[in-house]
Formats: C-alpha cells, structure tokens, sequence
C-alpha cells in the first residue's frame, strides 16, 4: 500500500470507530478513578487492546497497561501515551454520562486522551501490515500526582524494545476546535514540593515578649519567598514560588511552638530549577533566625522540564496538516506553568506533546469541563497518523 492509499485507508477506519470511540469515552467518564486507583479503566482498555490482537501487558507501574502493536514490516519502535486518572472533584457538568462516583470527576480530559488512543491503537492495528515498526501503546496510572509516568520508566516502559520517538495530547481549552499547537523547547514547567518547619518557643497570647513566634516567622517567610521571582531570578526566566498551605496553633490564645508551610515551585529551566531549593534554605533560615526560629526546608523534586524535541514537533505537524489545514497547526503556544509528568518519558527518548484544540470549554480542573466529543474524532485520527508518521521519520 503507498502512503496514500494508507492514508486513505487510516481516514476510513477512524470514521468507522468514531460512535464507538465517544461512548467508551463517556463510559470512563462515569467511572472516574483517581491515581493508582484506576482498575476498572485499566480493565476496559486492556480488554478492548487484547480485542485487537495487540500484545497487552497488565499491573505496570500498579495500574498501567502497555500494549505493543507489532507491525508487519522492519522499523523502530515508536510510543503513544494517555493517563487513566480522574481527580478528586464533584462533578458540576450536568452530563447524561456524569461521574456516578461522588467527589470524583475526569476534569482533565484523561477519559478523552484514554478513550482516543485506544482508538488511535484501532485505526493502527486493522492496518498492521503496512505498518515499518512496533507501536507502544502507554496507558499510565497517576498523572495528576505527577507520579505515574516515572514508575512506569523505572518499570521498563521505554525499553524492551526501545522507545525510538514518544508522542502524547492533551487537550487545550480556549485553542479552537480543530486546531493544534506543538511547540519545541519547554512547552510545562518543572514542578517540585517543598515543606518549611518553623520552630519557635510557644506561650502565651498575651505575653509575646516570653515567646518566640513561629506564626509571625512563617508569614515573613511568605512574603521574603516572594523576593526568589522577584530578585534572584533573572526577568527573562519565568519562575513560580507559591506557599499553599500555613498550618500553626489552635486557640486564640496561644502562641504554638511551631509552625508549617507548604507549596510548590515551577520552573522552565533546568538550571535556574537546580537553583532554587539553596536560596530558599537561606531566606528561610535568615528570616526566621531574625526572630530567634529555626527553619528546616525538606525540598523534594517531582517533575522535570517538559522540552519538545524540534524534530517530533516537526513530525507531529507533518501528520497533522494534512487532516487539519497548515493553518490549524500551529508551533508557537506559549509555555504554561502546569507541570506533566510526561517529562519522564522524554528523559529516556525524544518526543513531544501536543495541545488539541477544545475550543470555548470551561478551564481544565473545573467541576464543568468536560472533554468535547466533536475533538474526540480529530484526536483519534492525529493519533494514529502521528504514530505512523513517528514510525517513518528514521530514528
Ligand atoms: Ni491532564
């Protein structure tokens, strides 16, 4: 078969699937599972991998399922991923398939990602003669605690064979239906945790002078946080510092002995990253050694920088202009903030993720988003023509 006719062939079998594709969607979406918990999901995509004839391996990383499609013809092997987890959120959309698990809801879109690359794994299987290389098919536990992806690497994911390109989507509220954008270099922040333990000496409400206050230490440590953006970061390197959690005392007429903060810190450059826990140690000890308290920062590094390889991107566009329009496909988005664990797996081979167009939704994590059918299709066939074109670039 010659590209064309593949291509042709490829268009036909995602139409076909299409109806089926949405209702497996809203299927997950009643069913949310939030991270690790997702048995039932994984379930259902293993059984519905196994339906097609592809190698199905069950239990990775906990709840993860990897499916490898072999291809009929010699060539590398190439990787595809979704997340299976929902979050802990009461759904508000009012749907006809809404979340029938109280305080859990798919408000990222990982149903749609799921539900679009199982049918991505169908479009590519009914033509796995013609295909020049093995597709992995990566259905990971946990995005949402940025913790799926890595113990799916430390559990071989990217190996055996070897991973040559990776490709996922995430779908994009605000970028209009039909639309794409992929860009190179740093498109999701790093993202890591941090816990400050302030102690002072506690007593009495009323007699401060006898205290060491660990409540007006911490709040000074809030706001001298602020300075690493502000002064020790060059402008020219977006960085986050946010303080999300103070925890101190309990009456109204104590001084506790100490006190806790907790937050999270982005950046989009590694090295301005590897920088930050030393200045926070030092604000943190200054400020509270001003006011005779002890700080101890526990800084713990959770994701790294997620950074498009130029040449998926290349090859993503390639795949995606001829279903979309050149103009659909765009490589010029902004960096955000949000961080993905998608990371890990570019750590291991190059890849790129890709923003799918939801158009005027509400905001990802809203009790009201819901993942668009009409982008379930457009999702489906940029999937599997972003598999085969991964497959023919010549890793
Ligand atoms: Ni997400």
């Amino acid at each position: 078969m010659n590209t064309l006719a593949l291509d042709a062939a490829l268009r036909e079998r995602c139409r076909a699937i299409t109806p089926e594709i949405i209702a497996l969607r809203h299927a997950i979406h009643a069913h949310p599972e939030t991270a690790f918990q997702e048995e039932r999901t994984a379930r259902e995509v293993a059984e519905r991998l196994r339906a097609l004839d592809i190698e199905v391996t069950t239990g990775v990383a906990g709840t993860g399922v990897v499916g490898l499609l072999r291809g009929g013809q010699p060539g590398p092997t190439v990787a595809l991923r979704a997340e299976m987890d929902a979050l802990p959120i009461q759904e508000q959309t009012g749907a006809a398939y809404a979340s029938t698990t109280p305080g859990r809801m798919h408000a990222c879109g990982h149903d749609g990602h799921t539900a679009i690359l199982v049918g991505a794994a169908g479009a590519l299987a009914a033509l796995r003669a013609h295909l020049s290389g093995d597709v992995k098919l990566i259905f990971q536990p946990a995005e949402e605690q940025v913790a799926g992806a890595s113990r799916m690497c430390a559990a071989g994911v990217m190996s055996n064979p070897p991973v040559a390109a990776i490709a996922a989507l995430h779908g994009w509220p605000g970028l209009p239906l039909g639309t794409i954008n992929v860009s190179p270099g740093p498109v999701m922040a790093s993202a890591d945790a941090f816990e400050i333990a302030i102690t002072g000496r506690g007593g009495h409400g009323a007699m401060p002078h006898l205290t060491v206050d660990p409540v007006v230490a911490a709040c000074e440590v809030v706001g001298a946080l602020q300075s690493i953006a502000s002064r020790e970061v060059s402008p020219n390197a977006p960085v986050v510092v946010s303080v999300t959690a103070i925890h101190a005392g309990e009456a109204y007429n104590v001084i506790p002995e100490a006190a806790r903060l907790r937050g999270t810190v982005r950046t989009l450059d590694p090295a301005v990253r590897a920088r930050i826990p030393e200045r926070m140690r030092r604000i943190a000890a200054g400020v509270c050694a001003a006011h005779e308290a002890e700080a101890r920062v526990d800084y713990q590094e959770c994701c790294p920088v997620t950074a498009n390889d130029p040449r998926a991107c290349r090859a993503i566009r390639e795949a995606a202009e001829p279903l979309l329009g050149a103009a659909s496909v765009r490589g010029d988005g902004p960096p955000s903030m949000v961080s993905e664990d998608f990371a890990c797996y570019l750590a291991e081979a190059p890849g790129a993720i890709l923003r799918l167009g939801l158009g005027d939704t509400p905001s990802l994590h809203n009790p009201r988003f819901d993942f668009p059918d009409a982008a379930v299709p457009l999702g489906v066939a940029l999937m599997a023509r972003v598999g085969l074109r991964l497959l023919g670039c010549g890793w």
